[in-house]
């Protein structure tokens, strides 16, 4: 979808308009994601994924809600955008960002907030029952998509926690800005934990989109080591096949986040939390299907 005919949506009847923006966005889930929460909960809404042109989003953003839409998620290339129009903010947006959640407050401003991280958290503690606290944890990757774990993650109780990137800066940036949190966290390049054990590696690295695994030779998995790509495919992606090839003891792609994440922007908006394990099970089947 392009051009302004998200608006076509917003305010008719008594369904309540919901969208998310971003570019490209053809090969979003959330439409499908959003409609069967709504159908589970018995509720009347409509939600449309758009593409916004970067000169626009702003404007569109603005738009959309002045004409009565309740509620938008937001996506790459945009989440730092979305952070930066907001007249409020919450915690979890502040410290990453960036925001993937807006919401229009009764006196007409714009609230942001980022279900990334907790997304992430319910998939890993609720859904696949992976114990967190006291664990070592590495993150590969310090683009977009690192922005918002790194504090639910602390926050979880984990022990220590290394960030490596091919661009070893990126990594250091994105923990300097942990401030007085950082003191039991490592930044470098992909090369600096060789010889170290981890008990959770995430890779937050776009490598897999190009059929690639980043170059982190000489990490240890310990014995009961858990493996998470926040990328999801129909097959499993490069990084889970390298956890494969070194005996993790637990893996998963990041189908579960996406689902968490856009249940907490559902709860955010109309302060209703769906069921999510039949829509990753429908998903799953259809990417399944689709391949
Ligand atoms: P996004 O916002 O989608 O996360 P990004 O900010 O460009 O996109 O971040 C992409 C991440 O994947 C970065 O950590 C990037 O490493 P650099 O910062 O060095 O660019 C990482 N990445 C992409 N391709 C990679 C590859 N082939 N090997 C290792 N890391 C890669």
């Amino acid at each position: 979808m392009s051009g302004s005919s998200e608006g076509l949506a917003v305010g008719g009847g008594n369904t309540e308009a919901y969208a998310v923006f971003g570019n490209p966005i053809k090969h979003s889930k959330s439409p499908a994601i959003h409609t069967q929460f709504a159908a589970q909960l018995g509720e009347d809404i409509s939600y449309r994924a758009v593409a916004v042109e970067d000169p626009d989003f702003e404007d569109r953003v603005r738009s959309f809600f002045q004409r009565g839409g309740k509620g938008l998620n937001v996506t790459v290339p945009y989440k730092e955008r979305a952070f930066a129009l907001a007249d409020s903010v919450s915690n979890a947006a502040r410290r990453a960002e960036a925001a993937n959640c807006l919401l229009p407050l009764p006196t007409g401003q714009i609230h942001a907030d980022n279900t990334d991280g907790m997304g992430m958290i319910r998939d890993m503690v609720a859904n696949l029952g992976w114990q967190l606290q006291g664990r070592r944890a590495l993150i590969i990757g310090a683009g977009g998509a690192v922005r918002g774990i790194l504090h639910p993650l602390l926050a979880e109780g984990i022990e220590s926690l290394a960030v490596v990137n091919r661009t070893p800066q990126r990594a250091h940036d994105l923990v300097s800005k942990l401030g007085d949190l950082s003191s039991n966290v490592l930044a470098g390049g992909l090369k600096d934990v060789a010889g170290q054990t981890f008990d959770l590696v995430i890779n937050g690295t776009s490598a897999g989109l190009a059929g690639e695994m980043p170059q982190v030779s000489g990490v240890r998995l310990a014995e009961r080591c858990c493996c998470y790509d926040l990328f999801y495919a129909a097959q499993p992606t490069t990084f889970m096949q390298w956890a494969a090839s070194n005996a993790a003891w637990a893996i998963s792609d990041g189908l579960g986040m996406l689902v968490e994440q856009a249940a907490e922007s559902y709860f955010i908006w109309r302060q209703r939390r769906p069921g999510t394990e039949s829509v990753i099970a429908q998903l799953r089947a259809q990417l399944l299907a689709q391949s």
